[in-house]
């Protein structure tokens, strides 16, 4: 493709993404994906093509093949999972960053990579409240984010073991600490990490499903008498399932205690701390060790984007650093060379998009969008909390209510039939999509609010389905 072919096509793909976007918003399409397993791979060749081929025409195959098989997590109906918001103005950051094409080795591969990576990392630091004894680092997801944060506690508790033998010679074995409630990245975290299953503890939780200090502080205890020894305790600021909130400032008192490194997982709900009302909820964490929020769910910075704040970027380094002759620069010595801050050599200039969206949207803009998304939440808690037959299962401390209908007399396994029928219906209706989740083991639905299209009339509207499909049987 030469370059005046890239300007036509590229023209003709924003004009595609921006009519895409539009009817998204309109709500023209089926927020869910109607295809089945199957259909898009068996509607396209099955042996790439031998001749090189010409572009023009493949945005038809997009509109006729791709786009039935997405479902929209930028559509205003969309409530599943969490809202994975990609802005406007993210969209064309993600642009530059692959048109620019660099590729962060080091500082001196890509200075303005490293650099701005920096400071959107520190606005956002900024932003959510932190003090500056924190450092941030783009990270692909918060699971890269966890390990790494896992493999520093492992480390500092072996006082370096993996730079001599490694797990092998580690006299005692190492517990990691975590609530039932937290997500599934920190078991798979815990397991890679090398910790062993059996090492990671799962402390009950309190009726809020945030986890109990005092069950940890038991947890603790226990395996030191055992001889084990306790290494780190993943807290969760706003979990998978009802963004409960473990008590930050009781858990680091007994992390400080204990010598525990304490992370900080707030993936999703971390993004509601640039609003300093929200705040109380994670008080403590300064005392924190690491910490990981996603600016690439409800903030609006397009996936992948997740940003991994620590205080100690020595210990960091210290753990993740290694130095082949062909990497090192004359600059080594007085700048970040990023790849010390993670896993992966390579790194994208992810912070291009962070970088416009909060120009673009400006502190204010960002924060009155959450509000309205908060808003959002509590207005269906307030419906559901009035209407007959309709349960709500836990707080709402931030965008998301957990669901139950509950027709009388139905419970046990005809409860979760009718719970998971009508959520299905819904979903299968095409005009919203929602998210079936366990809590204490019953099926319940989840409503999870942050779409940056989504108002007031799709919340109500929303309401009005749920009532229709759940109410119908009853
Ligand atoms: C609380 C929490 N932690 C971690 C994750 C995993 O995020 P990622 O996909 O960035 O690994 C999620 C995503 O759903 C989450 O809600």
């Amino acid at each position: 493709m030469d370059i005046e072919e890239f300007r036509r096509l590229g023209h003709e793909v924003v004009d595609w993404i921006a009519d895409y976007r539009a009817r998204c918003a309109r709500g023209e399409f089926p927020v869910m994906s109607r295809v089945a397993p199957g259909e898009v791979r068996g509607a396209l060749p099955a042996a790439p093509p031998l001749e090189p081929q010409s572009l023009n025409g493949a945005l038809d195959d997009l509109t006729r093949v791709i786009l039935p098989g997405c479902t929209h997590w930028q559509d205003p109906r969309f409530f599943a999972y969490f809202p994975s918001n990609s802005s406007l103005a993210a969209v064309l950051g993600d642009f530059l960053s692959t048109g620019l094409a660099q590729l962060g080795l080091s500082w001196q591969a890509s200075p303005a990579l490293t650099e701005l990576e920096e400071l959107t990392t520190d606005w956002l630091r900024q932003m959510l409240g932190l003090s500056d004894a924190w450092s941030g680092v783009i990270q692909d997801t918060a699971s890269t984010a966890t390990l790494v944060a896992l493999i520093c506690a492992r480390e500092r508790t072996t006082r370096y073991g993996a730079a001599a033998g490694g797990l092998q010679s580690s006299e005692r074995p190492l517990v990691v600490y975590a609530s039932g409630q937290s997500h599934s990245s920190v078991e798979k975290a815990a397991l890679l990490a090398g910790f062993g299953r059996e090492n990671l503890r799962i402390v009950t939780v309190d009726d809020r499903f945030g986890m109990n200090p005092e069950a940890l502080r038991k947890a603790v205890a226990e395996d030191e008498a055992r001889g084990r020894a306790p290494c780190a305790v993943v807290a969760t600021v706003g979990s998978t399932a009802t963004t409960a909130v473990d008590p930050l400032e009781a858990l680091a008192d007994i992390a400080v205690a204990h010598g525990l490194w304490l992370h900080v997982d707030a993936a999703m709900a971390g993004s509601a701390m640039i609003l300093p009302e929200c705040r109380p909820l994670w008080q403590g964490v300064e005392q924190a060790d690491s910490l990981v929020l996603n600016p690439h769910k409800w903030l609006g910075a397009s996936f992948d984007c997740s940003t991994y704040f620590v205080r100690d970027s020595q210990h960091l380094v210290r753990v993740m650093s290694t130095h082949p002759s062909y990497l090192r620069t004359a600059a080594d010595t007085k700048v970040r060379n990023f790849r010390d801050w993670g896993i992966p050599l390579g790194r994208r200039f992810r912070a291009l998009k962070l970088w416009l969206l909060i120009r673009e949207q400006g502190v204010q803009g960002l924060q009155k969008r959450l509000r309205r998304d908060l808003e959002h939440a509590r207005w269906l808690a307030g419906q559901i909390d009035a209407a007959p037959g309709w349960q709500r299962l836990a707080p709402v401390p931030f965008q998301t209510v957990c669901v139950r209908h509950g027709p009388p007399g139905l419970t046990g396994e005809a409860l979760d039939a009718h719970t998971l029928a009508w959520v299905r219906r819904l979903n299968e209706s095409g005009r919203a999509y929602l998210t079936p989740a366990m809590l204490a083991d019953r099926w319940m639905v989840r409503v999870s609010f942050g779409v940056e299209a989504t108002e007031h009339e799709h919340v109500a509207a929303l309401w009005s389905q749920m009532r229709a499909e759940a109410e119908r049987q009853s």
